[in-house]
């Protein structure tokens, strides 16, 4: 898929996602949320001051950085003008660019990338992580969540839906190894969204689930290596 086409889904990208789920498992606020409660948890006391989400679309993880990082500075990037244009309107209070180049003087505590590396061709993934890491604080850490291609589940969903049409998934293997080579080292990882809707009430024990490499997500937590 190119850079530009998700222009297409900017204002009706919710609709779109829950249009390839099956019936009952579309919880397009729990699966934003769940992100960013996951990283507050980790973060405990070190809330960061700077945020940079990247590829952050029409910005719906946005509205959850900022309640759960309430002093945060937040800024968003992608490469699609019109996901932009919507994440600014949904968030006023954030800041926005569609280069990284204008941001290559600031630095974050924390970078977050919610299933953007599939969509980015694979001669492009690293040196879009060396970008990252270029404005990545020193203490920072910067969170990538990607779909887990060997969960059943997850890879009936992507191939379904439009999104996904020219994306590759991205192993946990992987991704770790792009980012070696843009100089990130791992720091703590863990898989995620073991349990649908309809078995919520068993949600509370997926932290203890997160080395089974079944749910349908994973996460990656990447440092500055040294
Ligand atoms: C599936 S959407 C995810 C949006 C958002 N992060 C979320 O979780 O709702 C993938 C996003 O990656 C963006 N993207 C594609 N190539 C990119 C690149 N090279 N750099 C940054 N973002 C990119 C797309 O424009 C799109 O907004």
């Amino acid at each position: 898929m190119s850079e530009k086409e998700f222009d297409k889904f900017a204002t009706n990208y919710d609709a779109v996602l829950a249009g390839a789920m099956p019936p009952g498992m579309a919880e397009n606020v729990y699966f934003a949320e769940y992100k960013i409660k996951l990283i507050n948890q980790q973060l405990k006391e070190r809330a960061p001051e700077r945020i940079l989400d990247f590829g952050c679309g029409p910005g719906r993880s946005i509205e959850f950085l900022a309640s759960y990082f309430p002093r945060a500075e937040i800024w968003g990037f992608d490469v699609s003008e019109d996901s932009v244009k919507q994440a600014r309107a949904n968030n006023p209070n954030a800041k926005f660019v569609l280069d990284m180049d204008e941001i290559q003087n600031q630095e974050f505590d924390l970078i977050f990338a919610a299933n953007v590396f599939h969509h980015i061709p694979k001669s492009e993934q690293s040196d879009a992580l060396k970008a990252c890491a270029r404005v990545l604080k020193e203490s920072g850490v910067m969170y990538i969540f990607e779909h887990n291609p060997y969960n059943p589940v997850t890879k009936r969903i992507f191939e379904r839906c439009p999104f996904d049409v020219n994306a590759v998934m991205l192993p946990r293997s992987e991704t770790v190894s792009i980012a070696r080579g843009a100089g990130l080292e791992l720091d703590k990882s863990g898989y995620t969204l073991f349990f649908p809707a309809q078995l919520s009430f068993l949600r509370f024990v997926e932290p203890w689930l997160s080395a089974i490499p079944m749910g349908a997500q994973y996460y990656v937590r990447l440092r500055r290596s040294r």
